[in-house]
C-alpha cells in the first residue's frame, strides 16, 4: 500500500441497526444504506465504513460473529451487499468491512467443534483452560485468572461439557480466537482475501490490539472495590501484536491498491501506535487510540469527569506532534461506542446545539489526520433522554449496571447518571431522516427509540437550509478538497493553557490555516497575533466583529499567505 488517498478523504460511520430500516421490521437494513447513498455522496464521504453486518446472535449487536462470509438475514444477503457494493463505487465511494476477529460468536461452527471435546482439532482454536490449581472447577474464584470482563463479570464461562474455562474478553458468547494457532491465523486471513476479492475496500479492524496474549495469562490487579482485576496488561499490545499485523500486511494486503486498514486498539500509546502505522513497516494504515475519549473518565468508573479543555488539547495536540513524521492520526469524537460530542463536550441545549456541533466538527475535521464522521453526527445528533435501566438495550450497559449494584454495591442512580451520559445506546438510537413518528427510520416498531427531538434534528429539515449543520458539515469536508493545507499541512497547538479556546495552526508551502474553537458559552479572545487582515474561510456563526473574539461556542477558520 503505498498509495495515501485516505489522508485526503473522509470516513462515514455506518450502524447498520439503526442507519434505515426498508422492510418494516424496526431494524436497519442494506437496502435501507442503497435508499440513503445519495446522502452520503452529498455530503461528501469518501469512504463508508460499515459496523458488522454478518450473521450474528446479535449478542452484541453484530461484533459477535457466527460467520464470517455471509450477511446477516435481518440485513439483507450476499447480492444486496453486491448491490450496494456498486452503489457506492457508482458514487465514487468506498467501502470497508469491520473486521472481528479477536473473538467470534459461540456459534460459529469454528467454536462448536472447538467446545465440543478436549482433542477436538480446533480445541485450541480458543482459549481454553482448567479451573485454578486446588478449585472445584465451576466454583466462584475458580476461575483460570481474576480477570473481568469489558461487559461485567468474569473473563472466562466455565463449560460443563469438557471441565474446562474458556475466555471472553467481552461477552461470554464472544469467546477469544487464539491467534498462537497459524491454522486460526491462516482461517482469517482467508476470509479477508475473500472480501477484497469481492470488491470491498479495507477494513476496519475490531479491538486488533488485543489478538497477541501473554500466554502465562497472569493475573491482573484487582482495584479497590472492583469484584474482577484488570488484566489488561497481558493483552494490550501483546508479545506478537507487531508480528501478527505484519503478517497479515503479507498474506491479505501486499500487491492490492487503494484499500484503507484502520485498527482500533483501546490503550495504545502514541510511540506503539507510531510502529503501527509508519507506512515501511506494513501494519495498519491508522489506528483508532483512545486517549480523548477517556478525558472525561476519572478513576472511579461510576462518577462524571468534567470535561478540561487543557487536558483534551494536551493530548490531541501530543497524538498530532507524535505522528508528524511516520504514521497517520485518526480523527474522531463519535462512533457506536460514544456518547454523541455535542452533549458530551459540546452544548446540546436548543440555543447553542447547531453551533457547538458545528465548532466541534471544524476542530477535529482540521486536525492533522483522516476524520470520521459517525451517522448523524452530520445533523449534530444528541444524546437520548434515558430512564430507568429497562430502557437500555446494550449488553455493555446492563453487564456493566448488573456487577456495580449487584456485586459492588453502588446504587442504581449514580450508575445511571454515568450511562445516560456515556452509555453506548446514545449513538445508537435510529438514525433521524424526517419528522414522522418514527423519524423515517421505520415503518415498524424501531428496536430503540428514535430520540423525540427527532421533530426539529432531521436530514430532511436540514437538507433544506443552508444554514444547517448538514450543510456546514458538507463544507468542511469540502475545504479538505479544495484547500491542501487542511490534509497536508503541519499542526502547531497554541494556548494550551487557555480552558475556553482551542487554537491551532496548519501550514503548507506558502499556506498558512489558523482555526480556533470557543469551547465555552461564553465570549472569548484569542491573544494571537499575525492573522489581521487574514481572509476568513469558514465559521459557523456571523463573522466575528471585533477581530479574533469569539462567540459562544464559534469556530472560525482563517487562511494567510506566509
Ligand atoms: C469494539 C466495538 O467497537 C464494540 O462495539 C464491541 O462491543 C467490542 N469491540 C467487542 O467486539
Amino acid at each position: 500500500m503505498t498509495d495515501s488517498w485516505w489522508k485526503k478523504s473522509v470516513v462515514y460511520q455506518i450502524y447498520p441497526r439503526s442507519f434505515a430500516d426498508s422492510d418494516g421490521d424496526g431494524m436497519g437494513d442494506l437496502r435501507g444504506i442503497i435508499d440513503h447513498l445519495d446522502h452520503l455522496a452529498e455530503l461528501g464521504a469518501d469512504v463508508l465504513w460499515l459496523s458488522p453486518v454478518y450473521p450474528s446472535p446479535q449478542d452484541d449487536n453484530g461484533y459477535d460473529i457466527s460467520d464470517y462470509q455471509d450477511i446477516e438475514p435481518l440485513f439483507g444477503d450476499l447480492a444486496t451487499f453486491d448491490e450496494l457494493l456498486a452503489g457506492a463505487h457508482e458514487r465514487g465511494m468506498k467501502i470497508i468491512m469491520d473486521l472481528v476477529v479477536n473473538h467470534s460468536s459461540d456459534e460459529h461452527p469454528w467454536f462448536l467443534e472447538s467446545r465440543s471435546s478436549t482433542d477436538n482439532p480446533k480445541r485450541d482454536w480458543y482459549w481454553w483452560r482448567p479451573a485454578r490449581p486446588g478449585m472445584q472447577p465451576g466454583t466462584p474464584g475458580a476461575e483460570p485468572t481474576n480477570w473481568g470482563s469489558v461487559f461485567g463479570g468474569s473473563a472466562w464461562q466455565f463449560d460443563e461439557k469438557t471441565g474446562e474455562y474458556y475466555l471472553h474478553l467481552f461477552s461470554a458468547k464472544q469467546p477469544d480466537l487464539n491467534w498462537e494457532n497459524p491454522e486460526v491465523r491462516q482461517a482469517v486471513y482467508a476470509m479477508m482475501r475473500w472480501w477484497l476479492d469481492r470488491g470491498v475496500d479495507g477494513f476496519r479492524m475490531d479491538v486488533i490490539n488485543m489478538i497477541s496474549k501473554d500466554v502465562s495469562l497472569p493475573d491482573g490487579r484487582l482495584n479497590a472495590g472492583s469484584a474482577y482485576a484488570d488484566g489488561s496488561a497481558a493483552f494490550i499490545g501483546g508479545p506478537r501484536l507487531h508480528e501478527f499485523l505484519q503478517e497479515m500486511h503479507r498474506e491479505v494486503f501486499e500487491g492490492r491498491d487503494g484499500l484503507l486498514t484502520v485498527g482500533e486498539m483501546p490503550g495504545v500509546t502514541v510511540d506503539e501506535a507510531i510502529l503501527h502505522t509508519d507506512p515501511d513497516r506494513r501494519e495498519v494504515d491508522m489506528v483508532f487510540q483512545f486517549d480523548h475519549v477517556w478525558v472525561d473518565r476519572g478513576p472511579d468508573p461510576w462518577r462524571l469527569v468534567p470535561l478540561q479543555l487543557t487536558q483534551l488539547k494536551a493530548i490531541l495536540g501530543r497524538w498530532q506532534a507524535g505522528l508528524a513524521e511516520a504514521g497517520w492520526n485518526s480523527l474522531y469524537w463519535n462512533n457506536h461506542d460514544q456518547p454523541r460530542v455535542v452533549s458530551r463536550y459540546g452544548d446540546d441545549s436548543p440555543a447553542h446545539r447547531a453551533a457547538s456541533a458545528k465548532m466541534l466538527g471544524t476542530v477535529l475535521h482540521l486536525h492533522r489526520g483522516t476524520p470520521y464522521v459517525y451517522q448523524g453526527e452530520e445533523l449534530g445528533m444528541t444524546n437520548y433522554p434515558f430512564g430507568g435501566i429497562d430502557e437500555f438495550r446494550d449488553i455493555e450497559a446492563l453487564g456493566q449496571y448488573r456487577q456495580a449494584v449487584e456485586l459492588e454495591g453502588r446504587t442504581p442512580e449514580e450508575v445511571l447518571t454515568v450511562l445516560r451520559a456515556r452509555g453506548r445506546d446514545n449513538a445508537r438510537t435510529p438514525m433521524q431522516w424526517d419528522d414522522s413518528p418514527n423519524g423515517g427510520f421505520s415503518t415498524g416498531t424501531p428496536w430503540l427509540p428514535v430520540n423525540p427531538n427527532h421533530r426539529e434534528i432531521n436530514a430532511h429539515a436540514q437538507r433544506a437550509d443552508p444554514d444547517s449543520v448538514f450543510h456546514y458539515y458538507r463544507r468542511l469536508i469540502e475545504l479538505r478538497k479544495t484547500e491542501p493545507a487542511v490534509a497536508g499541512g503541519d499542526f502547531t497547538m497554541l494556548l494550551p493553557d487557555d480552558e475556553r479556546l482551542y487554537a491551532f495552526t496548519r501550514r503548507l508551502g506558502g499556506t498558512e490555516l489558523l482555526v480556533i474553537g470557543n469551547f465555552s458559552g461564553v465570549e472569548a479572545h484569542a491573544a494571537i497575533d499575525g492573522w489581521d487582515g487574514a481572509e476568513l474561510l469558514l465559521t459557523n456563526l456571523d463573522e466575528p466583529r471585533t477581530h479574533l473574539t469569539l462567540a459562544p461556542w464559534q469556530a472560525v477558520v482563517y487562511r494567510r499567505a506566509v
